[in-house]
């Protein structure tokens, strides 16, 4: 079922959902002071307990340029190093009344656990492998703002897609819209049980024939605990990196994308690294203040 108040996953959104956030961001992006008293008087709180830069960063500087009174929980000198239980926490700035709580967490269940204890809008900046859904929502952004539809685009995404929330949440976002979604990855960092994919691939040269847009993943090896996915990053980026050589397989006005942060030499040669993954992120904080702005009214 959507749900009209949290935005814990894509599939939270409906199709107006989106188009009305992509609008809105699209507003964002041609006037920065738009929108500045939207969020007056409102609280939003920011609890990240995993490391963040651009995510973090983003929700910040959208929440205060909409207006809003932001507090961004220093996690590491919370309560929560006294041994405080997460819902106890959690319970406890509900009980302030803010307006948005923005949180970012290693599990990727226990969300859906936190949003029974939140009455106001709980946004998911990412939950261990599951969803980040306003990431999603930037890339999708990006992708209409370079080609003009997304329906039929041959969309790769290349890289840790076991380990991937940005993955999951593109997948799903994407297919929405009607992209051909084509995964590759080495066999022990695939997962096989997305009904929206299109095609698997083993080999980027295979998969990265005439393909419109290119997405790359980090090797996320905070979630891989002593488990060994590959041989090497020297191998891997042989395999799966993205260079100029691989890159002439793909379409000529092929879009290079990563949700970063970007290890140059293991999924990308830094001689291609292009201006869109900058834009990711320039669009990523217009995203944020239209996600604040497009739920204000639940
Ligand atoms: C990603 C994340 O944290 O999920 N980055 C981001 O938010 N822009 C991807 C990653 O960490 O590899």
């Amino acid at each position: 079922m959507v749900n009209k108040k949290n935005l814990l996953s894509v599939r939270d959104l409906t199709i107006s959902d989106v188009e009305n956030i992509f609008k809105l961001a699209d507003q964002y992006l041609k006037n920065k002071a738009a929108g500045c008293h939207i969020l007056q008087n409102k609280i939003v709180i920011n609890l990240f307990f995993e490391d963040s830069t651009r995510t973090l960063a983003s929700f910040e500087i959208a929440a205060k340029s909409l207006g809003a009174n932001v507090v961004t929980l220093p996690i590491k000198s919370s309560s929560i190093n006294k041994g405080e239980d997460l819902k106890d926490m959690v319970k406890t700035l509900n009980a302030m009344n803010p307006d948005y709580v923005i949180i970012r967490q290693k599990n990727s269940g226990i969300i859906n656990v936190l949003a029974q204890y939140i009455n106001c809008s709980l946004i998911n900046a990412g939950n261990g492998s599951g969803e980040h859904p306003t990431q999603a929502l930037a890339d999708c952004f990006v992708i209409s703002s370079h080609k003009n539809q997304i329906r039929g685009l041959k969309i790769i995404i290349c890289g840790d897609i076991l380990h991937s929330r940005v993955a999951r949440s593109n997948i799903r976002l994407l297919k929405m819209f009607g992209a051909k979604i084509c995964l590759i990855a080495p066999p022990t960092l695939i997962c096989r049980y997305f009904p929206e994919v299109d095609s698997i691939y083993y080999s980027l040269i295979e998969g990265i024939k005439d393909a419109d847009v290119i997405m790359l993943l980090r090797l996320q090896k905070e979630r891989m605990g002593n488990g060994c996915f590959i041989s090497s990053e020297r191998e891997y980026f042989y395999l799966y990196g993205l260079d100029s050589q691989k890159l002439l397989y793909a379409k000529p006005d092929a879009i290079i994308m990563h949700p970063g942060p970007i290890n140059r030499g293991v999924e990308i040669s830094s001689d291609i690294v292009d201006y869109v993954i900058l834009q990711q992120v320039e669009f990523g904080l217009a995203i944020r203040k239209a996600v604040l702005h497009h739920y204000s009214s639940c």
